[in-house]
């Protein structure tokens, strides 16, 4: 029997610098899509698939990351009081009982591997989550639970992948395939952010992984990649071969949309909204409003 993937690291440590000036005071993980912050959906995937402890890396100024997980006793208190269930039962699935949640600081910017180091010590020897809350999918299956489901058969190392347009392959960790089974491919290498043209194929890494323990180790004797960074990319390589776990690469079913940017933010705002049954109408009427008038505008 595998051993069960219960804790997830998400690296919000980023300065948020795209999103400049609404970062220079709000957490990018906090920025709001539709009406829930970023990070919210990520932390729903993960207990959907099962994680129980939830680990932060942080840096300076991601305070109101941390008291947006706490109770909230006075509105609570509030709302109880106006009869407002609905508001309090949305409450309930934003806090974080004590001990579920840990923070690790980060102290300087190093990379995504440096950033999963930092919080070795809370994983003991255990294959565990990595979480990237800037990949929003949208999916039926949330797309953790679907590579839970597909790690129990293959264990060693897994990060979800999507094909991507390859003038875009330099924005990505790539995978080298070995076999490909579909939705499931073998991985004989991986390079991040390659040169434009060298990229080994467009099979790009999305920000879902489950890792195994081994991973850590390598962390600890990594050096710095791409950009001059420690990447989690080249830690997870070092699976592939004799020697390692192997690595997977895994197809999900859903939509990713890129929240780190502006585009995709607004993207994934509008799909959101209208997957949510009290806006789809309204926001529905508007988009065909804009776009027939700028149709004949042109
Ligand atoms: C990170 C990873 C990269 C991955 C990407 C997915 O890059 O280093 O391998 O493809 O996330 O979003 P970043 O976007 O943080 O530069």
């Amino acid at each position: 029997m595998r051993k069960k993937v219960t804790k997830a690291i998400f690296p919000v440590a980023g300065l948020g610098t795209r999103f400049l000036p609404a970062t220079k005071s709000v957490p990018k993980e906090i920025m709001t899509l539709v009406d829930r912050p970023l990070v919210q959906y990520a932390i729903d995937e993960a207990r959907e698939a099962g994680i129980k402890e939830f680990i932060f890396v942080t840096s300076r100024g991601k305070g109101a990351l941390e008291d947006y997980f706490d109770h909230a006793p006075q509105l609570e208190q509030e709302l109880r009081k106006k009869g407002k269930d609905d508001l309090l039962e949305i409450l309930k699935s934003t806090n974080m009982d004590s001990g579920e949640i840990a923070y690790i600081r980060q102290h300087r910017a190093m990379g995504l591997g440096h950033a999963v180091w930092c919080a070795r010590r809370l994983i003991h020897n255990e294959p565990f989550a990595v979480m990237l809350p800037d990949d929003v999918i949208a999916a039926e299956t949330p797309c953790l639970a679907q590579m839970v489901e597909a790690y129990e058969e293959t264990g060693g190392s897994m990060v979800a992948a999507m094909e991507v347009p390859e003038e875009q392959t330099s924005s990505y960790g790539v995978l080298d395939i070995d076999a490909d089974h579909g939705s499931m491919v073998s991985v004989k290498g991986m390079v991040e952010k390659p040169a434009q043209c060298t990229a080994p194929s467009n099979l790009a890494v999305i920000g879902r992984y489950i890792l195994s323990p081994n991973v850590l180790r390598n962390l600890n004797r990594i050096k710095s990649g791409a950009g001059g960074e420690i990447q989690l990319t080249d830690a997870i390589a070092q699976e592939i071969g004799e020697d390692g776990d192997g690595v997977y690469g895994y197809r999900f079913r859903g939509q990713r949309f890129d929240c780190g940017s502006k585009a995709g933010f607004l993207q994934a705002t509008v799909a959101f909204g209208l997957a949510r049954d009290d806006l789809r109408e309204d926001l529905e009427a508007y988009l065909m409003e804009i776009t027939s008038s700028r149709r004949a505008a042109e």
